[in-house]
């Protein structure tokens, strides 16, 4: 379907490049197939799987998102030197956390534009950001960002900078993650700019704690894959019957996330079922930790330079802004 515009309420102007969703049926069939079975970590977020892991981002353990914030905090004026005036700020996510407004606030762009699949979140996040910074124009653009998509017309002539922030980039594959910088690169053109929030390797306790933590956030937002898949695609999981386990596997570099079933069971997913044997791993989420070294290389394998790297005041987490190349 040809993209669309549309102006809504609040001034904010819909970019609607109807993205098709993947035959996600298949996909989960497929990966419960394979051996180990695995789910794509995208079947985590419905509405109550975004919500528990706002709840993480709260945790003690999960310092990710206050050290990022942080540095933004600190570092606002010196990013907004940098990409200078008539900006366009493209956001791969929703937009709906506090970093944004943080940038927003220090950078001043001419141009917001928000890019995520779910259009009704899409929109709901819009409506509030255009609400508080009425001089801002909020141009939601509803695609998925990990294949080509387009830029609302208004927007031409700006400075695109593009923001991946929270690490997202850690739950690609590196191959994906290099295809996915190569697709950023493209949309932000010869001029443009990528600020992107990624975590560290580290001492492995702080890591295995920050997806392990007591209260058992984690484990339910884990949970909630299954839960979202009986929901969703009428499987019958008993998500209480397998249980969170989280790793760092230091020869990968990555966090990785499983359910184990507690018991032999069988589960019907669609018209197929699927049997797991007591102990067996359902292989959910991989966060790759970078250092600084190897991640410039991948930016640079991938078009762009290093301008600037900052790191919060533990050295947990950094934030590096790319120039293209
Ligand atoms: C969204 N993503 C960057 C989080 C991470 O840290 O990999 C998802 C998450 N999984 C468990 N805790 C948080």
């Amino acid at each position: 379907m040809a993209p669309s515009s549309s102006r809504l309420a609040h001034e904010i102007e819909l970019h609607d490049q109807k993205p098709v969703l993947a035959d996600a049926r298949a996909e989960i069939e497929r990966g419960l197939s394979t051996d180990p079975k695995r789910l794509s970590p995208k079947f985590f977020y419905d509405q109550r799987g975004s919500a528990l892991f706002e709840a993480i981002t709260d945790l003690p353990e999960y310092y990710l998102t206050r050290a990022e914030l942080s540095i933004l905090r600190s570092h606002g004026d010196e990013i907004a030197e940098a990409i200078g005036d008539n900006v366009c700020l493209i956001e791969y996510g929703s937009g709906s956390s506090t970093k944004t407004r943080v940038l927003l606030e220090s950078c001043h762009p001419s141009a917001y534009v928000p890019v995520d699949i779910s259009r009704e979140y899409l929109l709901h996040s819009s409506r509030l950001i255009a609400e508080a910074y009425p001089w801002l124009k909020v141009c939601p653009t509803c695609a998925d960002y990990t294949a080509p998509f387009g830029l609302p017309a208004s927007t031409d002539g700006l400075t695109r900078v593009a923001f991946f922030p929270g690490s997202s980039l850690g739950n690609f594959e590196p191959v994906d993650a290099k295809k996915f910088m190569q697709g950023v690169r493209k949309v932000v053109g010869k001029q443009g700019w990528l600020l992107i929030g990624v975590d560290t390797k580290k001492d492995e306790s702080v890591l295995n704690r920050a997806y392990n933590d007591p209260g058992g956030v984690t484990a339910e937002f884990n949970r909630n894959i299954l839960r979202h898949l009986n929901e969703r695609f009428g499987a019958n999981f008993d998500a209480e019957a397998f249980e969170h386990l989280a790793r760092y596997n230091r020869l990968k570099g990555r966090i990785e996330m499983y359910l184990v079933s507690n018991s032999q069971q069988d589960v019907r997913v669609g018209g197929a079922t699927f049997r797991f044997a007591p102990g067996e791993q359902l292989h959910t989420e991989n966060s790759y930790k970078y250092d600084l070294d190897q991640f410039v290389a991948i930016a640079e394998a991938t078009g762009f330079r290093q301008h600037e790297a900052w790191f919060d005041a533990d050295d947990q987490f950094m934030e590096l802004l790319l120039k293209a190349s």
